[in-house]
């Protein structure tokens, strides 16, 4: 039994070792060209999923998320904030966030899958070591419940409906009115 034991610290510290000179070796493909392999790829996507769930679990929305006064406010905001790296329906992010790792995914399979509190959380949070931002000192929690709100809709929003909803939004924005533009002005 002891030498079972022994035999699995010494692993152990072989591993750690293993690692600890991995880190050093500089060999880690780190460019953003160079995907990450499956099993990266789906630890770090578990992680994050895991993540978010967990801290936004006691959240709970402030109101009616379809009210559409609230949904128009949120795509003024979204256009401001959001849209570059996101893009929109039949609207293409900027060329800059084609080049990111990992890319910023389209919201809408997001907004089908996770709830409103999860996308509000991230909004609020940003995702470390991914390129997405916390809006937190930026926005007020209502703006990103608007835009939590905007984002819901994305799932029932065919581009030509998202054109015809700017086009209303832009001549009601609502609170939105203040801060739309981006850039915290
Ligand atoms: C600078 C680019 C950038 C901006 C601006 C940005 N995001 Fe992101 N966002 C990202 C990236 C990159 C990820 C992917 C993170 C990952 O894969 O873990 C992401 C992930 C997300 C996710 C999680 C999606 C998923 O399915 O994993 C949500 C929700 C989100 N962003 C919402 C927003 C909203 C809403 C805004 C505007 C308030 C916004 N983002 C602004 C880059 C950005």
């Amino acid at each position: 039994m002891r030498k079972v034991f022994g035999a699995i610290a010494v692993f152990l510290v072989l591993s750690a070792l293993g690692v600890v000179a991995f880190l050093y070796s500089g060999m880690y493909p780190i460019g953003a060209t160079t995907q990450h392999s499956g099993i990266i790829y789906r630890a770090v996507d578990t992680l994050v999923r895991q993540a978010v769930m967990e801290s936004a679990k006691d959240i709970s929305p402030p109101g009616n998320l379809e009210d559409p006064d609230l949904r128009r406010a949120g795509l003024i905001l979204y256009r401001g904030w959001c849209l570059q790296c996101h893009g929109a329906p039949g609207v293409a992010p900027s060329p800059f966030a084609t080049g990111m790792n990992p890319p910023p995914p389209p919201l809408v399979q997001t907004a089908r899958e996770w709830q409103a509190k999860e996308v509000w959380w991230v909004i609020d949070n940003g995702i470390a070591m991914a390129g997405m931002p916390a809006f937190r000192f930026k926005l007020t929690d209502e703006e990103m419940w608007a835009i939590t709100a905007f984002v819901a809709s994305l799932p029932e929003l065919s581009p030509a409906a998202y054109a015809a909803m700017v086009k209303e939004a832009e001549a009601n924005p609502g609170f939105a009115a203040r801060r739309g533009k981006g850039g915290g002005s």
